[in-house]
């Protein structure tokens, strides 16, 4: 276990827009820094990032934390690992608790997967540099190939030996468990239980995930025969999801973000060599088709995406079933084919970096024209082939999210295909009409979100009013399973709210002003019970915390382990009015400043309404014990407490009225 020291350590020293800057382009709005938000896809940024406070916060999607959180969701890290990451960034030295052995063996798999696939790496690296075997054949291949020595060495390329169980017999003597040797696919299991090595006389690219870490090979082999399948890669396992993963962007991502475009090329071996050409800005989708995952990752980082594929048959019909996705998910996308067979690897190789950057400069085209003139190529004048090219690239152009591209487009392609701008206009909405179709039935049929990630200032859902068997009857889960956020809830959230922006600041307007506003407020609502669960707790914590005189930051609640209370702490501490992009500077001076001289008000008020609840809800007890009858005394009782109870209500109400927060 690490210990309770070096968390803390690692938590002071990591900067929020420095953990996020790994893999978000962030750009500096007003005094927030903003981008696009890695959570969910999106095409404008509302993904905010507060310095001040170490928090970021997406208006889009409502995901929200800490640094240590921020890791722990991105790369889907578990506590200790996303500790390590950080402690690993910032060089913070970790300190462990002794562990027992039977901790050990719980100690997280996951983690154990990692090391597994680090020792293999550099087993198959020191097979390659160190052995005779693997320097003869390794080495001199990708020798022959021009790679130079320092990109060997960059991209941890190895060597494989040619025999059966060499590496997993080397990783059993290395303490390493069989069943991870299977699970990440290093080995493969025979039916009598035995082990053996799944790359064998192979040169082994090892795949990064973002943060470098190798999670996963591709092995080539060195032989010829057809017979012998050129690549072996490793299956997926709890640490390789091939669908979000792109090789090369953890050397790449930097680049990308510089340059403002990403390269996307088909092999290994193409990114490799446009590193070493000095074209840095590249990664490969390994040889399979597109995934969304994979695009949304290359959105994150920019919105221009150059498409690199051999010339061959092949590889344009690859780079046509690409590009829809591309264009889908909003990116600007071209197209670059490279003549006579030639990959991106063999263009350089041949002609050298000088030629190649100068050829990828040129050669770009707008994929749409790309498309329309590769079509148009195969009609052959035919009237009917011509009309179903109009229709293939009008049903493109019809992805695409932004409307002005979409004219710019239209335009474009009616003077290329020689055909009224009118003519594809009708064929594009009639698409549009389609899909929006589709995309209506799709709704209807799918399970509505919970609704429990708003901002606590939302009215409620508007499933909220629904009977049970309305729900049922539209197919919506039962209720209890959707957080459904009340009237008193959001009462209850303000308070939290106040405790956590204002909880320290003195209440200027009790007496002599020596006085913070929390232990205020607590005081104010001491017979009041909370039942939202996160509000009770944060309050919970503020009232034991007061009996020391101590008032918590919100910090404190930032990485708390209960993901609502966080969730909470950071909804309450980023406000709208300080992160939105569409309030300027200005604006979000005033509104601080305006909240902050209002102190009062806002307290008192968030006190009466809560108070005003308690009273309602004890009125509506007494009502029906009034209705349940009984003795005339009780009555009598009853009756006068209802009305004690209802001139609170009046006065509260009146109270209420009277305060006014401009
Ligand atoms: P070289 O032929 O050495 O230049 O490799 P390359 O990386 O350029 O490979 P190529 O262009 O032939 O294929 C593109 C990508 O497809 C490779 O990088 C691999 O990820 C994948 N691939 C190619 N051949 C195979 C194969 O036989 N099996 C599997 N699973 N993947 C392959
Ligand atoms: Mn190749």
């Amino acid at each position: 276990m690490i210990t309770k020291e070096t968390i803390e350590k690692v938590l002071d020293t990591a900067r929020i827009e420095e953990v996020v800057g790994d893999f978000v382009d962030l750009k500096k709005r007003g005094t927030s820094l903003i981008g696009n938000c890695p959570f969910h896809n999106e095409k404008t940024p509302s993904f905010h990032v507060s310095v001040a406070k170490g928090i970021y916060k997406c208006f889009g999607c409502g995901a929200g934390g800490d640094s240590l959180k921020f890791v722990m969701e991105l790369e889907k890290y578990s506590y200790p690992e996303a500790i390590r990451y950080l402690a690993d960034k910032y060089n913070v030295p970790i300190e462990e608790v002794q562990r027992s052995p039977a901790q050990l063996a719980a100690q997280d798999k996951r983690e154990s997967l990692y090391v597994l696939s680090a020792w293999a790496g550099k087993y198959f690296k020191e097979q390659l540099w160190t052995t005779e075997v693997g320097q003869s054949i390794g080495l001199s291949y990708f020798k022959e190939r021009g790679y130079r020595e320092e990109i060997i060495k960059k991209f941890d390329l190895g060597y494989s030996p040619d025999q059966w169980t060499i590496m997993s017999d080397a990783a059993v003597a290395a303490g390493f468990h069989k069943d991870y040797l299977k699970e990440i696919g290093l080995s493969i299991e025979r039916d009598d239980g035995s082990i053996y090595d799944r790359f064998r006389g192979r040169v082994m690219f090892p795949i990064h995930n973002l943060t470098g870490r190798i999670i996963g090979y591709g092995g080539r082999t060195l032989k010829t025969e057809k017979s012998v399948p050129k690549y072996v890669n490793s299956p997926e396992s709890e640490i390789y999801h091939k669908s979000d993963v792109l090789y090369g962007l953890n050397f790449a991502k930097k680049a990308i973000m510089d340059k403002d475009t990403c390269y996307l090329v088909e092999g290994y071996a193409d990114v490799i060599s446009m590193h070493q050409a000095g074209v840095e800005n590249v990664v490969s989708s390994s040889g399979t088709s597109l995934t969304t995952g994979q695009i949304r990752l290359i959105a994150r980082f920019t919105k221009n995406v150059v498409i690199l594929y051999d010339g061959d048959a092949a590889g344009i019909k690859a780079s046509l079933r690409g590009t829809d996705m591309l264009l889908e998910e909003g990116l600007n996308v071209k197209v670059l084919l490279f003549p006579d067979g030639n990959d991106p690897d063999s263009y350089v190789q041949k002609y050298g970096s000088t030629a190649f950057k100068d050829y990828i400069d040129k050669h770009q085209e707008d994929f749409i024209f790309y498309k329309t003139s590769i079509l148009l190529k195969d009609t052959g004048g035919d009237p009917i082939k011509r009309a179903e090219v109009i229709r293939d690239v009008v049903q493109s152009i019809a992805l695409i999210p932004d409307e002005i591209k979409v004219s710019v487009f239209i335009q474009q392609c009616s003077r290329l295909l020689d055909i009224e701008e009118r003519v594809l206009l009708t064929e594009l909405n009639k698409m549009r009409l389609q899909k929006a179709k589709a995309q209506e039935k799709k709704e209807q049929a799918a399970p509505r979100p919970s609704f429990g990630d708003g901002p606590p200032m939302d009215m409620p859902p508007a499933d909220f009013f629904l009977t049970e068997s309305e729900r049922t009857e539209i197919g919506l889960p039962p209720a209890e399973a959707v957080q459904v956020i009340t009237a008193e809830i959001l009462q209850e959230r303000e308070i939290v709210r106040i405790l956590l922006n204002y909880g320290a600041e003195m209440a200027t307007w009790e007496g002599d002003g020596d006085v913070p506003v929390a232990p205020l407020l607590l005081s104010a609502l001491d017979d009041v019970t909370f039942e939202d669960k996160p509000s009770a707790f944060i309050v919970d914590v503020f009232k034991k915390k007061a009996e020391d005189f101590e008032i918590p930051e919100a910090k404190f609640f930032f990485s708390h382990e209960d993901k609502d209370v966080q969730d909470l702490a950071i909804t309450c501490v980023s406000t709208p009015y300080e992160l939105s992009p569409n309030w300027n500077d200005d604006k979000r001076k005033i509104y601080v400043t305006l909240e902050r001289e209002h102190l009062k008000e806002l307290t008192i008020q968030a006190v009466y309404r809560i108070k005003k609840r308690k009273v309602e809800r004890e009125m509506i007890k007494v009502q029906e014990e009034l209705k349940a009858g009984g003795s005339e005394a009780d009555m009598d009782i009853l009756i006068s407490k209802y009305q004690k109870l209802k001139e609170a209500e009046k006065l509260l109400g009146t109270f209420l009225g009277n305060i006014v927060v401009k």
